[in-house]
């Protein structure tokens, strides 16, 4: 396999889009890995990169200007739009791979399309775990990704490798085949937390299993943040209809108890 331009060593000089929570989270185990993070943010995290040993770039210009050999978006779906047109492309001194994690995957793949020259590559991720679910490691996570438009092989198999090493469980999909089937699992898992957010569940002193998953769920839910939540439904044309499927079921195993309820009370005056 021939290496990435700016390494014979098989690491990567990658600049990272986005440096909120999902971005530090990942970069922690990019860098355990050796490769070089170069990070730039709407909000000034100088001093957290400075720690973590990564150059912060308040200014997007030298920040594209600087060598990379991935660009990683981190941004949240609903900014990615924004955020992308805002970027000074042609400062890019040569081809690079544009990698985004975004947890919807048809709306970041039509934006980057549109946005960046032919000559950059494409690679669209969602690492479908985050700070809680991979706190103790990615064995055995999912990693969803298209190869988008990819000439650089080398580049992008360096890039995926990140995730395969940890032992990540790696599935290579259209994009469109993730969000349909996203809005079945993750965005239906997402709503049902909000949901007994909004019922404000809480442990009692007789919980049983069952319930004490109900107050995981809702407690990693809340964990992310309402822009991630927003942006699964905006930007995943097939959550709708998934919203649609939850309220038919709840009413249906409403409409069930109560006739079940009836039946009883009308059995209950024939005995009398
Ligand atoms: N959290 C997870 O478990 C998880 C898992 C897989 C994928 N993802 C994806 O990773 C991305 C980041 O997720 P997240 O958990 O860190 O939270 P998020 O709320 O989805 O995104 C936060 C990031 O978006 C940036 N941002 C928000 N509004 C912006 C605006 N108007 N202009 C410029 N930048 C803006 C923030 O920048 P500043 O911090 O500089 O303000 C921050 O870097 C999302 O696309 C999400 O779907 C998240």
């Amino acid at each position: 396999m021939s290496m990435p331009a700016s390494s014979s060593s098989g690491t990567l000089k990658i600049g990272i889009i986005g440096f909120g929570s999902f971005a530090q989270f990942l970069a922690k185990t990019i860098l355990k890995q050796g490769h070089t993070l170069q990070a730039t943010s709407r909000t000034d995290y100088s001093e957290l990169c400075c720690q973590m040993g990564i150059s912060f770039f308040r200014d997007t210009n030298t920040f594209l200007e600087a060598d990379n050999d991935v660009i990683l978006i981190s941004t949240s779906i609903l900014s990615l739009s924004k955020v992308i047109k805002s970027l000074p492309l042609n400062l890019l001194k040569r081809p690079t791979l544009f990698v985004d994690v975004l947890s919807v995957k048809e709306h970041p793949r039509e934006i980057l399309l549109q946005a960046l020259p032919e000559d950059l590559d494409l690679l669209c991720t969602h690492p479908m775990f985050g700070p809680e679910s991979g706190k103790d490691g990615w064995k055995d996570l999912t990693f969803a990704y298209e190869k988008v438009r990819i000439r650089d092989e080398a580049t992008c198999t360096c890039f995926l490798q990140i995730f395969e090493s940890e032992g990540c469980r790696m599935e290579e999909m259209s994009c469109e085949e993730h969000d349909k089937l996203a809005a079945k699992s993750q965005f239906l898992t997402h709503t049902i937390g909000r949901m007994l957010a909004e019922m404000e569940i809480k442990s009692t002193p007789i919980d049983t299993k069952g319930f004490k998953t109900l107050v995981q769920l809702k407690e990693s839910t809340m964990g992310t943040s309402s822009d991630l939540f927003s942006g699964l439904f905006v930007h995943n044309r097939f959550a709708k209809q998934e919203l649609e499927h939850l309220e038919h079921a709840l009413h249906k195993v409403k409409e069930t108890l109560l006739q079940k309820k009836n039946q009883e009370r009308v059995a209950t005056e024939n005995e009398q």
